[in-house]
């Protein structure tokens, strides 16, 4: 063990272990003095903008560093840039042009890994960016993203960039419905998908799901990348494969010249509506947060192979597993398949074949592993990790203990890295250097940034106590910027303390006195289940689209390796009885109009749902029967009598 805990905390009834950077880390480390944090805290403004002309090649620098017009703030004003050219021409005009940009690992074992230097996708991001402008992508126009974890996914992210147009991924595991109706929501263009890939062993078709996405959409032009060359319908005049349009593609496309504030893309994500929401992040301050935090946070150095395992359809995909690494010229790794296929060591043996050095991943993922037990891990030489980080959820204690010690050989901090999709970047974790690295503790806000944590009427919480996260001002650069085409869901952020702070909608606590934080989970309706944000609104109205449902009411219920995962409360109508074939039928109407991943744990029929005299369902109640926790105060309730029938029917104890 090269860093050891060096004391206790008692302030905590479940006293956590501190742990603090070993000499061998703090040596390598791009920043070891945490004196950095007071040093941000003086100016952060003048901070950021240190760091912008540190991090980022501008064509013109900004005018102005920070403006606040409440709810809006600018970062960088009229400052000139392109993304791409930082992520690829700059790397290319130095000795890194021929060092691996992208090592493509496909699922099938006997297939050959792929890699691409920083040359290799400069020429094909060129290529690519050309390709969009002959089909009449401009600036500005919004381009869908629908493909799994192969190289074309960066190339076509950076060839939006490249050119000025809004590139808008979905989860290629979100159905062809989901698909839809977020390219109706961006009025997209064109959409770039694939014939099919590889999960689990299976071809999965895509380009099906995408036929469906794209009808009566305003995408004119689809491509289509050849992964696996099965047979699939392409339509006239409408469809065309990739490797056809690059062909004939120049290989150099002029950068366009991108305004700081220009939009560089659209990430639909969950709220407490029923309706995904397009974060809006734009081009100047999300390329120097995500320069610095991807450096700063994971320490990445020339030498580093970072793996990043989330999905490029999640923010951590997109700003970890494409822009962070690349802007910082990293070598990153790209997975296509399972973590599990065709054993349960794959993601180990990729970690020793390849040389991984830092590792990022998800608290259910490590959870998965620790069930499925140390003997997988254990067949592989992993000395080569030097940092571990987890995003997604809160990370417990055994678990980040067990990824420590089972995976980085006591070696190895947990970085447990807090945003969300809104904040484009990491904002709360350790940094590897300075530490101290609790287990269940994220850590401290990223220096030049600012968090509390405030009670319900808005007062400050002392150390030990817990209450509600905010970021205040000035906003990090990276942060979003807009809803698209929805101005009123962005100011609900900047609503619930008055503009001066950015609500989370997460629960923390106050660590100690020197600004750690634990977060605690969400305090609205919106779930972490395997680290997938989901909301329970989008889920009802699946679940209550189906022709046998009256109504429905879905909760989190805590879970194992999952962390959360949904729990349906569904009534029938009158003629229609329960039955097991419902059930899937039920879970099959989700897979389609959400996707596999929004699939109820369980599903409850119930005759009637406890609600208030007003008629609203009352969720709290349905929380503490699958928590089994005690109900409360029911006197508030219409129907009281149906909890108790709840329990009878459905078996919940107090
Ligand atoms: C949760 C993911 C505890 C949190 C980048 C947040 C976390 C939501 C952590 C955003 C963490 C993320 N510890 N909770 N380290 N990281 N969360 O938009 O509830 O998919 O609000 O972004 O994930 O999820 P999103």
């Amino acid at each position: 063990m090269l860093f050891k805990p060096i004391m206790w905390i008692k302030k905590d009834p479940e006293k956590a272990q501190v742990f603090w950077p070993s000499d061998e880390l703090k040596e390598k480390a791009w920043l070891n003095d945490e004196t950095i944090y007071k040093e941000a805290a003086k100016d952060p403004v003048a901070f950021w903008a240190k760091l912008a002309r540190e991090g980022i090649e501008w064509f013109k620098e900004w005018d102005e560093t920070y403006r606040w017009e409440p709810p809006y703030y600018k970062w960088f004003v009229n400052g000139k840039l392109n993304i791409s050219y930082n992520a690829l021409d700059r790397h290319v005009k130095t000795w890194r042009r021929n060092k691996a940009a992208i090592i493509w690992v496909p699922e099938p074992p006997d297939e050959k890994e792929r890699v691409l230097t920083y040359f290799d996708l400069y020429r094909e991001v060129n290529k690519f960016a050309n390709v969009l402008r002959s089909l009449g992508v401009k600036k500005g126009d919004r381009v869908g993203i629908y493909l799994p974890m192969i190289p074309e996914v960066q190339i076509a992210m950076l060839a939006c960039a490249r050119i000025g147009a809004i590139h808008s991924v979905v989860f290629s595991a979100f159905s062809g419905k989901s698909l839809k109706e977020r390219m109706m929501d961006a009025e997209a263009k064109v959409l770039v998908t694939v014939d099919g890939y590889y999960r689990r062993g299976k071809q999965v078709n895509l380009k099906a799901e995408a036929d469906k996405g794209v009808e009566g959409t305003s995408i004119q032009k689809v491509v289509v990348v050849q992964r696996m060359g099965i047979d699939v319908n392409m339509v006239e005049g409408r469809d065309n494969w990739w490797h056809e349009l690059m062909k004939n593609a120049d290989d150099y496309c002029k950068p366009e010249v991108i305004d700081s504030e220009d939009i560089l893309y659209l990430l639909y994500t969950s709220g407490t509506t029923g309706k995904p929401k397009g974060v809006e992040h734009h081009t100047g301050g999300y390329a120097v947060q995500a320069y610095w935090t991807a450096k700063w946070d994971f320490d990445l150095h020339d030498e580093d192979v970072f793996w990043c395992t989330a999905d490029i359809g999640w923010v951590t995909g997109h700003t970890y597993g494409c822009y962070g690494p690349l802007l910082v010229g990293a070598t990153m790794l790209e997975y296509e398949g399972a973590p599990n296929y065709p054993q349960e060591d794959r993601w180990w043996s990729i970690v020793e074949n390849c040389g991984v050095t830092v590792f990022y991943t998800a608290p259910t993922a490590i959870r998965m592993f620790m069930q499925w037990g140390e003997e997988w891990p254990k067949k592989h030489n992993l000395n080569s990790l030097r940092i571990l980080g987890t995003v997604g959820e809160p990370i417990n204690e055994e678990a980040w203990l067990w990824y420590s010690h089972k995976i980085g050989g006591g070696r190895c901090p947990v970085i447990d890295t807090w945003w969300q999709t809104e904040t484009g970047g990491t904002l709360i974790n350790s940094l590897p250097g300075i530490g101290p690295f609790i287990p269940t503790v994220a850590g401290r806000s990223f220096p030049g940034t600012q968090h509390e944590i405030l009670d319900e009427s808005g007062n400050p919480m002392s150390v030990g106590e817990g209450g509600y996260l905010v970021q205040k001002g000035p906003f990090a650069p990276g942060m979003l910027r807009n809803v698209w085409r929805n101005p009123a869901r962005y100011k609900e952020y900047f609503s619930v303390y008055g503009e001066k702070y950015y609500y989370t909608s997460d629960g923390a606590r106050k660590w100690d006195a020197l600004g750690n934080i634990r977060l605690t989970g969400r305090v609205d309706d919106v779930m972490k289940v395997a680290g997938h944000r989901l909301s329970t609104a989008e889920l009802e109205n699946a679940i209550t689209s189906h022709e046998a449902v009256v109504e429905c009411a879905v909760v989190a219920a805590p879970h194992d390796i999952k962390g959360e995962v949904p729990v349906a409360f569904v009534t029938l109508k009158k003629e229609i009885e329960s039955s097991d074939k419902l059930i899937k039928d039920l879970i099959k109407h989700v897979d389609v109009t959400i996707g596999p991943t929004a699939r109820p744990d369980k599903i409850v029929f119930t005759s009637e749902l406890p609600k208030t005299r007003s008629g609203k369902i009352m969720r709290r109640i349905l929380k503490s029967l699958v928590r089994n926790q005690p109900i409360g105060d029911t006197t508030t309730l219409m129907n009281p009598e149906s909890v108790r029938r709840l329990r009878e029917e459905v078996g919940y104890e107090e």
